[in-house]
């Protein structure tokens, strides 16, 4: 739809109590007042406050009841070819008509609706009768609001207004809510670095993760959690957003770059402050940057909703048996595969890296001993004597871990092109699907190993982790 796309629908949403706020990243408060102004302004601009959404159709996302075509009109009565047949319309959902040929909009809402002939009749008569072939969005931006509203009820005690993860509840959680505005979710059935499909979002939503506090919400009807769903997302693309931005800003404008460029004595702090107003308003300058960043998020999101983004095994599973167990078995202590680095021998997750500095995605080294996620909190690779797995337990789930990974944490990705590209001279480093399958039969028969005294190189290591509640599950 044309004008939809460069137009800003915008919906004014109910507050929910005492007025929530959108918070700002710890990397905002490194900027000069103009250029968090900036922020403030495109953020604004493009997503509103969480009272005042605004309705931005650029993004990838489904924001309507529906969208569609006039087939024939009056100026009382319409009848619409609609892409989402199912769509809930009904009276009092708002019309928006383009109309003319500024393509300005018109707003009008429905009286009655017939499911048959898809035909609304109108609360009031339009000045002039839509043309055919119009294009009509119904119930703008209600899904949105659905969702906000789900997600203020439902979510953000742990989950934050902004989706930072950290809401009023979030201190006494561990693993943490996650944050979403890196956009990186876990339990993905996409290959990395994608991001996740709307299944993935919505598996979660409605199974919940064991073993942690994400609950499961089975009660949501296929709408509610389809809403939810778009409001997560939305929320992460404007946390990516925020990132991205602040992130290529900081390069020359935070406080610390501004003290470094004016150290020489040669630049002072108002020639950047001018430079940086200056570069705001250059259409091939920051204004090219943005609109960069937002392709690029809008494609990221949308290819990661296509086939190819999907992890789709080559060959049907191995079914489980003995020799299966003994060949995954092989490739879980290969040294290549690293596993026991990390899970340990025996698979209690007490490997060596669970207690040497390991380093963080910017090549740092971490705060201390042990594995970190990208969002800076410690984590434990799993204990896979619980049998307790977070992305679901069906093989084929197991089968995503091990070929994506878990992103945005340390759990590599094992998918063969991963492997090649990280180890280009050595093209045995490749696990093939086969491999994965018996890795998967292999993980599956921990849980009912027998387990010896002295099995595990680190058996009294395990007796101490198993007695630590950090963990709700306590790896
Ligand atoms: C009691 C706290 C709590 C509530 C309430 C809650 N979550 Fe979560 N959520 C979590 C925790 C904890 C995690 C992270 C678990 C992990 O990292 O393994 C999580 C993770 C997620 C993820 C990330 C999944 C992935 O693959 O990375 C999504 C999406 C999510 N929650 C959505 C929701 C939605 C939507 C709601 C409301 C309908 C909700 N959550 C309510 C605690 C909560
Ligand atoms: C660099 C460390 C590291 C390596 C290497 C590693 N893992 Fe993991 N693994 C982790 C971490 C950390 C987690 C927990 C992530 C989370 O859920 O937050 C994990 C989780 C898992 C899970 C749990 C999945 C779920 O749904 O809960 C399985 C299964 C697993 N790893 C298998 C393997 C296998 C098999 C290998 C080797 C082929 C391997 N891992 C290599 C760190 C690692």
């Amino acid at each position: 739809m044309r004008t939809c796309l460069t137009l800003l629908l915008i919906c004014a949403v109910s507050g929910c109590g005492s007025k929530p706020e959108f918070s700002h990243r710890d990397e905002y408060e490194n900027l000069p007042p103009y250029a968090q102004a900036y922020v403030d302004e495109v953020l604004n601009t493009y997503f509103g406050t969480p009272t005042d959404m605004v309705v931005w159709d650029k993004l990838p996302l489904k924001l309507h009841t529906a969208t569609g075509k006039v087939t024939t009109a009056d100026n009382r009565s319409i009848t619409l070819d609609i892409n989402e047949p199912h769509a809930e319309i009904s009276s009092g959902t708002e019309l928006l008509l383009e109309a003319g040929e500024e393509a300005q909009q018109i707003s009008a809402w429905i009286r009655s609706w017939d499911e048959e002939s898809h035909t609304a009749t109108l609360e009031s008569a339009l000045q002039s009768k839509p043309a055919e072939e119009q294009s009509v969005v119904v119930g703008p931006g209600q899904v949105l609001a659905n969702g906000r509203h789900l997600y203020a009820e439902h979510c953000q005690h742990c989950h934050g207004v902004t989706g930072d993860g950290n809401g009023p509840t979030a201190p006494y959680l561990n693993p943490k809510p996650r944050d979403y505005r890196r956009g990186i979710f876990k339990f993905t059935t996409t290959q990395a670095p994608k991001r996740a499909s709307r299944e993935d979002l919505a598996r979660v939503i409605e199974d919940g993760i064991p073993g942690t506090y994400m609950p499961s919400f089975k009660l949501l009807t296929e709408d509610e959690s389809a809403a939810l769903v778009e409001y997560v997302m939305w929320l992460s693309l404007r946390g990516e957003l925020e990132y991205q931005l602040i992130r290529t800003l900081s390069d020359s404008y935070s406080n610390d770059a501004i003290k470094d460029r004016t150290s020489d004595g040669e630049t002072s702090r108002n020639d950047i402050r001018d430079e940086f107003n200056a570069a705001v308003n250059e259409p091939d300058s920051f204004r090219y940057e943005l609109d960069m960043m937002t392709t690029r998020l809008t494609q990221d999101w949308s290819s990661s909703q296509e086939e190819p983004a999907e992890v789709r095994p080559l060959t049907p599973r191995i079914p489980y048996s003995a020799e299966s167990v003994a060949k995954g078995r092989v490739l879980y202590l290969n040294e290549k595969n690293k596993c026991l680095q990390c899970h340990g021998e025996a698979g209690y997750g007490d490997g060596s890296q669970t207690f040497s500095i390991t380093k963080n995605e910017l090549n740092q080294e971490n705060p201390a001993p042990g594995l970190y996620d990208v969002w800076g909190n410690p984590i434990k690779p799993r204990n896979l004597h619980r049998g307790i797995y977070r992305g679901g337990r069906r093989p084929i789930d197991l089968y995503s871990r091990i070929y994506a990974g878990i992103k945005g944490t340390p759990m590599p990705a094992f998918s063969t092109t991963t492997l090649r590209k990280t180890d280009p001279d050595d093209p045995e480093s490749a696990i093939t699907d086969e491999d994965i399958w018996h890795l998967v039969n292999y993980i599956l028969s921990v849980p009912f190993e027998e387990v010896k005294t002295g099995a595990g190189a680190d058996s009294a290591k395990t007796a101490e982790l198993a007695t630590t509640p950090q963990e709700v599950d306590s790896h």
